[in-house]
C-alpha cells in the first residue's frame, strides 16, 4: 500500500519524506488554508514547492464548481509541475470535467466520494484516483471502510486501473483496515503517521535496554 501524506504543510511533508513515508501528497482547500496559502499565487507556489521535494503525485484541488471553469483551472494546475494530479469534486460538473481532462492525459483524483457507485462513475469518466472519505462516514455512523472494500471489488470485477485512495483517515486503525482491505493508497495526516510509528512498549523496552547497558558501564 502506498502512503500519501494528507497535508499542505511543507515542514510536515519534509519530515515524513525524510522517514521514507511519502509516496505522494494530497491537499484540499482547507489544508492549504491551514498551511498559510491565502491566495491563488501562494497556493500554486506551495504546490510547486511540494512537487519539487517529493517528486511523486501531488493532488491539488480546483476551486471552481462549473465544468467550463474547472477545466481551464485544472489545465493550469497540471501545467505547474508534471507531478500535479488535479482533484475534482464528485458532482455532475466534476464528472464532465473529469472526462475532458482524462482524455487530455491529465491525471484526475475524484474527491468527496461517499458511496461506491460514485467511485464507479468516476472510474468510467477516466479518473486515475478516487478518494472515498471514510472518517466523515464514520462520523455519521456509517462504516466508511465498507465502501473501500466495495470499490476494490468493483474495480477488480471490471479491470479498472483507477486507484483507491483511502481518505479522511482519523487514526491508526483506519490505516490497518485500509491495508487489510488491499487499498492501493492511504492518505494519512501527519499526526496519524507519527502515531503509526510509536508504541508505548517500544519506548519502555528501549528505556530498559539503555538503563541495563548504563548499569554495566558503571559497574
Ligand atoms: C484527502 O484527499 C481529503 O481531502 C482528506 O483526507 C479529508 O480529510 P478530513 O475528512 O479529515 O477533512
Amino acid at each position: 500500500m502506498k502512503f500519501f501524506i494528507d497535508t499542505a504543510d511543507f515542514d510536515e511533508i519534509q519530515e515524513a519524506y525524510r522517514l521514507g513515508l511519502v509516496d505522494g501528497v494530497t491537499t484540499n482547500p482547507t489544508l492549504c488554508s491551514k498551511a498559510g496559502c491565502h491566495d491563488i499565487a501562494g497556493f500554486q507556489e506551495q504546490i510547486k514547492r511540494i512537487c519539487d521535494l517529493v517528486q511523486a503525485p501531488v493532488s491539488a484541488e480546483v476551486l471552481n464548481t462549473q465544468s467550463e471553469d474547472m477545466v481551464p483551472e485544472a489545465r493550469k494546475l497540471a501545467s505547474l509541475h508534471e507531478q500535479v494530479v488535479v482533484k475534482i469534486p464528485m458532482t455532475v460538473e466534476g464528472l464532465k470535467a473529469t472526462r475532458i481532462l482524462s482524455n487530455e492525459g491529465i491525471r484526475v483524483n475524484v474527491t468527496l466520494i461517499f458511496q461506491a457507485v460514485q467511485g464507479l462513475l468516476a472510474a468510467k469518466a477516466g479518473a486515475a484516483y478516487v478518494s472515498p472519505f471514510i472518517g466523515r462516514l464514520d462520523d455519521i455512523n456509517h462504516t466508511g471502510m465498507e465502501i473501500v472494500e466495495q470499490l476494490l471489488t468493483i474495480f477488480d470485477n471490471y479491470g479498472f486501473d483507477t486507484e483507491v485512495i483511502v481518505a479522511s483517515i482519523r487514526h491508526p486503525l483506519h490505516v490497518l483496515q485500509a491495508a487489510l482491505a488491499g487499498a492501493d493508497i492511504a492518505t494519512i495526516p501527519y499526526k496519524v503517521l507519527m502515531q503509526l510509528i510509536r508504541h508505548p512498549l517500544t519506548d519502555i523496552g528501549l528505556e530498559k535496554f539503555m538503563a541495563d547497558w548504563q548499569r554495566v558501564q558503571r559497574s
